[in-house]
Formats: structure tokens, sequence, C-alpha cells
């Protein structure tokens, strides 16, 4: 290891949980590869989240409920490679904690084992308590997710607000709490009105990340491809877009092509 890497302080559950404390808003992004995790991560990020969001963007399935727990270790394993000082997070996949918390212990493990990452996410609440409480029998730091929770789609029918009515909002905090009591460092909330999130954030001592979740949360995490403009067909209002990229690089694109073709490129200082 450089002594770099050595100097850098790294961000760890119990910073993020000082961080909180303090008042200081938590920072995070996802990561799939190599490549953008390490210009995250050098950016400053505090947390990467390698997140099951993969199978709709890099795999193009319609769903995150296809990519597999192989799929889940290779993408972590090369953001691991690549980041020298946030806490990396990685999704357990759709069918692999789900109903049998030992079986969610064998999946936390080999993603920790195989990549290298630091904590696990989870989604659900009163129903995955069990496997988030074996998971963290063997060491290994959870995070909860609530809210809108993509693997339950076919659930939810649509991919809309969710926790707007009193009944889901009061099911939502108890299981926020649920998942704090469990041992959850963290906890992400999609999608949901941001006063119940606010509410959440106050009543947990542990940090709230949200996502469509509004400001009165602890941290904001986004879809990288999505705030960098990558990808354009995704457009939620709790979206803020920093790049158009999509454009950027189809420009570039189409100027190669006519470059090539025109036999522009490459010139005489291109070549030996
Ligand atoms: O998979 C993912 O990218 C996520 C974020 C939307 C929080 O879970």
């Amino acid at each position: 290891m450089s002594s770099a890497k050595k100097d850098v302080k790294k961000i760890t559950t119990h910073v993020l949980q000082e961080m909180k404390r303090r008042g200081e808003k938590i920072s995070m992004l996802t990561a799939y590869d190599f490549t953008m995790a390490k210009i995250v991560d050098n950016a400053g990020i505090d947390v990467i989240l390698v997140g099951d969001s993969a199978s709709n963007v890099m795999h193009g399935h319609e769903t995150t409920l296809p990519i597999t727990l192989d799929q889940m270790v290779s993408h972590a394993s090369a953001v691991v490679r690549a980041v020298n000082r946030a806490l990396i997070v990685v999704d357990l996949p759709f069918g692999t904690y789900q109903g049998n918390s030992k079986e969610a212990l064998n999946s936390a493990i080999r993603i920790m084992k195989e990549s290298g990452a630091h904590a696990v996410k989870l989604e659900g609440g009163k129903e995955i308590r069990e496997s988030v409480e074996r998971i963290l029998t063997a060491g290994i730091p959870v995070m909860g997710h609530l809210g809108l929770t993509p693997q339950s789609i076919y659930k939810f029918g649509t991919y809309n607000v969710r926790a707007r009515e009193e009944e889901e909002a009061a099911k939502l905090l108890e299981d926020a709490k649920i998942l704090e009591k469990s041992g959850c460092f963290a906890l992400v909330l999609e999608k949901i009105p941001a006063t119940l999130a606010a509410k959440v954030a106050a009543e947990l001592a542990i940090p709230v990340i949200g996502i469509g979740a509004g400001n009165g949360v602890d941290g904001q995490v986004l879809v990288t491809h999505d705030m960098l403009g990558l990808t354009y067909e995704f457009s939620p209002r709790f979206l803020r877009r920093y790049l158009n990229l999509y454009d950027e690089i189809n420009g570039a694109v189409k100027k190669y092509i006519t470059d090539v073709k025109s036999k522009d490129f490459p010139n005489d200082q291109e070549q030996y």
C-alpha cells in the first residue's frame, strides 16, 4: 500500500455517525466500475454505493431484480480497487436475503470476502429484521433502505412517491426504529414526503440519507449516471442533473465518426 493510501482519513460508519452528531451532511453516490469510482472518490464523496441499480444502468434490465450476487461481487471488487477514502456499501441483490437469514448472512459474507467492501445494504423493515441481526453477528455493518424499495416494484406496481397516507407513514417510522434497534448504522429513505423523512431523521440517532426525500435528512444519495446526465429517459422531480454527458458524448462520437470518414483523423502529429 502506498503512503498516500495510508495518509487519507478513511470514512467509516463511526465517522458518518459523528457527522450526523455535528450536523455535517453526508454525500453519497453510486459507482459500479473502477474508473467512475476513482473519479467520485478523488472528488471527496463520503459514501460510494455499489447499488443494484447496476441492473438498470450497467446491464440494461427494466428492474433491479435480475442482477445476481456474482455480478454484484464483480462490480464491488472493481470499485474497491479504485477507492482510497470513501466508505463502500454494496446492495444485497433481490433473492439473496429475503425470508432466510442464513442465506442473508452467506450472501453478505460473500460480498465482504470476495470484494473487500465495507458494508451491505438491504431493502425492507420488520420483515428483514432477522436477516439484519444475523448479518451483524458476523461483524458486517448493515445499511437499511425504506420507502420506495425497487426490489418490491411488483408489489407496489408503480415508482410513485411512497408513504403519503398516514398508515403507511406510521409503518415506515416504526420500521425505521426497528432497523435502528436491530443495529443498522444508517438508513436510506427513497421517494417519500420531505416532512416524513425529516421526522424519521429527527427521531433516529443513526444517519438518514435521502433520495427524493427532501432536505431535512442527514445526507443525500443519487445515481451517478443520472446526475451526470448519462441517462436521459429518467427525469424524476428529485433529480438534479449536474452535466449533460449523454449529449456531450454523443457529439464527441459523431465528430470522431466524421473525422475518420473524412480522413482528418489521424493527422501527421497523431501517427508514428
Ligand atoms: O441501487 C441504488 O442505486 C440505490 C439508490 C437509489 C439508493 O439503492
